[in-house]
């Protein structure tokens, strides 16, 4: 459909502000990122981090954990701020507009997810992360799971094949590879349909066309395109080794909840 450029970006905003996260990523998932943060150090950085939604959830969860997001998107990021005083995360976070790929804090976990672009492609996000001296890492991002099409191919361009791909380019940038999952297609399915919703609920012609248009293409990369996630850490100032050690690559489609803690704090 032959879209205008303001009304493709707006249709895009109406699907990804429908969905809870903007990637396959289920409520269980998240839960066991930011308790892997919260059992790693005392601050996260998402990077890329749309509407900041993990972001809240990690503040909210983990009251001892310091919170800051980062993305390019200035309205995403407005809308994550009005969600931080709504949710009284004052002080526990905080989200700055920038460039993931020069954004410098020096915090103990940082995550990158759905964001590889923002670092000019996946190995460089592995480098540029590692650089940041991060005690870990949690990245998600996206891998072939099936025999992609030409099409396919130069749609999404070059990308890892599954989760050891992606952590095979990992361990080449240096990182310790504590634990690898694909999303599922729950993941998938509840993210594509709350997405396309979103787009529908606009009303007009154009999001009605739009949203087949996505519904379709999804259809052929269902199961092709999937979502590899790791869990990384790296020694950071001469330490022996990190709070979590080291594991070995285990392929699931599950989150881990090994690494996750309670919090008691709600
Ligand atoms: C697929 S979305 C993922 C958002 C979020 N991580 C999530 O899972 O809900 C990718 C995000 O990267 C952001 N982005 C793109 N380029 C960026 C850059 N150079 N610096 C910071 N953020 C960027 C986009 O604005 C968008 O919010």
């Amino acid at each position: 459909m032959g879209l205008d450029d303001q009304t493709r970006a707006e249709l895009k905003l109406a699907g990804a502000s429908w969905v809870e996260f903007n990637s396959p990523m289920s409520k269980v998932r998240a839960a066991a990122i930011c308790g892997f943060a919260a059992s790693a150090g005392a601050s996260m950085l998402d990077l890329g981090c749309g509407y900041g939604k993990l972001a809240l959830l990690a503040g909210a969860q983990h009251r001892e954990l310091d919170v800051v997001g980062v993305d390019s998107d200035a309205l995403a990021i407005e809308h994550g701020r009005a969600l931080v005083v709504e949710r009284g995360l004052e002080g526990r976070v905080r989200f700055e507009v920038g460039d993931a790929g020069v954004h410098a804090v020096p915090l103990d976990v940082a995550v990158s997810i759905g964001s590889s672009h923002a670092f000019g492609g996946t190995r460089e996000m592995f480098a540029s992360l590692r650089s940041l001296g991060v005690k870990g890492a949690v990245v998600g991002d996206m891998v072939w799971t099936g025999s992609a099409s030409s099409g396919l191919k130069e749609l999404f361009g070059e990308l890892p094949v599954g989760s050891e791909g992606l952590a095979v380019m990992a361990s080449e940038a240096g990182w310790v590879l504590e634990d690898a999952s694909l999303s599922s297609m729950e993941e998938w399915d509840k993210f594509e349909g709350g997405w396309i919703e979103g787009v529908r609920r606009v009303g007009t012609i154009e999001a009605e066309t739009f949203a087949d248009e996505r519904a379709e293409f999804y259809q052929e990369y269902r199961g092709i395109a999937g979502f590899g996630w790791l869990y990384l850490t790296q020694q950071v100032g001469g330490l022996e080794e990190t709070r979590l050690g080291a594991r070995g690559l285990q392929e699931t489609n599950e989150p881990k909840a090994l690494l996750v803690t309670q919090s008691n704090h709600g």
